[in-house]
């Protein structure tokens, strides 16, 4: 099928190549000239694991395109995918103007029937606005849809290729029979495509990100509750999550949610609410939790310290807001520093892959360092604040001899505590019994 994706962020590029992928033509299209003319010569401008594989294969094999013509797309695509951005605004509600400034365009320019596809995370309502905007200028048939998108960060090809489900809401009979042979090759494990009305559709990409922000939340809470009175949060984690009404996944806690998505969409969730009057208390409440989450190993390393951080090197590990990732968008890792920075620390970090975007934000506040060990050289302490693999199996000797404290406060519970018991270090970690 002929496929136009409008918009090469994340979302848009992952989408227009593994549609590619599957056989279709695809032409991508992004304002942004010097990153098309990038692109083109086959450079990926986001780290996504096995991206650049599809993409270098698609482009060779020319069944994926870029250009900066809107029109050009617009005449391409049968099926024309809005991936545009939807940043939030002051008041946290979702900025609209990405899309209806194009969806106002594409009614000037489109001579033959499309299907014009929201892939956007948009607030209920946005397909009918779409609607209305490209009617006001259309001189021919079209339906739109909506299509949110379920990709994880870092799992993003397979979450697209291998979906557990797509979700089309549409109530045109047309264009689900377009949406429906597009998505099939997608779908053979006999995972389901749900048809539904446009707005169900819209509503579900927020309340399944903002109940997934909630389930962590909520473990946080235990988490931080079982080191009130001895639990351990690993016990009463497996113990919960082997409740199939439950499930296992999720369930981890940490440092706090962070990332592009769960922030942004369970605010515009709260804010959507309230424009119809009706107050999401439990949104609410995930918000100031999380807030909160993100600094819990604070008091922690004050404690530790005696409230003398002044003039200490703290080694940080990790500060993408998840492993493979370079995405630094509302890290927890950002407030540990910020707050540390505050009380007069001096910072070393190593990220394997965000360490380009935390330079852009900090210049020579912080000092980042070319590996996990160097950070930790003359350092007083060690703060882990993302899970990737590399950090689970480290040296502990070299720890040992480099932090003078000997001290871990781990973020996100990379180690088993027998482990470290044994180890002769003195460890924070997050619901479990600390080694002191
Ligand atoms: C999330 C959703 O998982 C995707 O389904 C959705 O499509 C995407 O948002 C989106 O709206 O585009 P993503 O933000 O890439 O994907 O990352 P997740 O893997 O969901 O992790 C989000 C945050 O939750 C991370 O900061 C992670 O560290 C944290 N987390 C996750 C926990 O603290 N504990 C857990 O058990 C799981």
């Amino acid at each position: 099928m002929k496929i136009s994706v409008i918009g090469t962020g994340y979302v848009g590029l992952v989408t227009g190549t593994c549609l590619a992928e599957t056989g279709n033509e695809v032409v991508c299209v992004d304002v942004d000239a010097q990153k098309v003319e990038k692109m083109r010569k086959g450079e990926v401008p986001i780290y996504e694991p096995h991206l650049d594989v599809l993409f270098e294969r698609n482009i060779k094999s020319e069944r994926l395109t870029f250009t900066t013509s809107l029109k050009e797309g617009l005449m391409h695509g049968e099926i024309i995918f809005l991936a545009l951005p939807t940043p939030a605004d002051e008041d946290g509600s979702a900025d609209l103007s990405y899309v209806l400034g194009v969806a106002d365009q594409i009614g000037g320019l489109i001579s033959q029937y499309k299907v014009i596809v929201d892939k956007s995370t948009v607030p209920v309502g946005t397909a009918d606005k779409v609607k209305e905007t490209i009617a006001m200028k259309a001189a021919c048939d079209f339906d739109v849809v909506s299509n949110p998108e379920f990709l994880r960060e870092g799992f993003a090809v397979n979450d697209f290729l291998k979906p557990e489900r797509i979700i089309v809401g549409s109530s045109s009979k047309r264009a689900i029979g377009l949406m429906k042979r597009l998505y099939n090759p997608f779908v053979r494990s006999g995972n389901p495509i749900l048809i539904m009305d446009e707005k169900s559709a819209e509503l579900t990409k927020y309340a399944a990100n903002s109940f997934l922000a909630t389930k962590i939340t909520f473990m946080n809470e235990i988490a931080n509750y079982c080191e009130k009175v001895g639990a351990d949060v690993d016990k009463v984690r497996i113990g919960m999550g082997t409740d199939s009404r439950i499930g296992k996944r999720f369930l981890f806690p940490g440092i706090g949610y962070g990332g592009s998505c769960f922030p942004k969409d369970v605010k515009a969730l709260l804010n959507s609410g309230k424009k119809e009057e009706y107050n999401f208390k439990i949104l609410d409440a995930v918000i100031r939790v999380n807030e909160h989450q993100k600094k819990i190993l604070i008091p922690k390393i004050k404690t530790f310290f005696n409230n003398d951080i002044k003039g200490k090197t703290l080694a940080v590990w990790g500060l993408s807001f998840k492993p493979e990732t370079d995405d630094i968008r509302e890290a927890p890792s950002l407030d540990v520093i910020e707050e540390l920075l505050s009380l007069g620390a001096r910072i070393k970090a190593y990220d394997p892959e965000a360490m380009d975007n935390v330079s852009k934000k900090y210049g020579d506040k912080i000092e980042l360092v070319n590996s996990m060990y160097d950070a930790i050289e003359n350092s007083d302490a060690l703060i882990i604040c993302t899970e990737w693999s590399l950090f689970r199996t480290p040296d502990f000797n070299k720890i040992k001899s480099e932090v003078r404290e000997k001290v871990i406060f781990d973020g996100r519970n990379l180690y088993n505590i027998k482990d470290i018991e044994k180890e002769e270090i003195s460890y924070f970690s997050i619901g479990r019994n600390d080694v002191i």
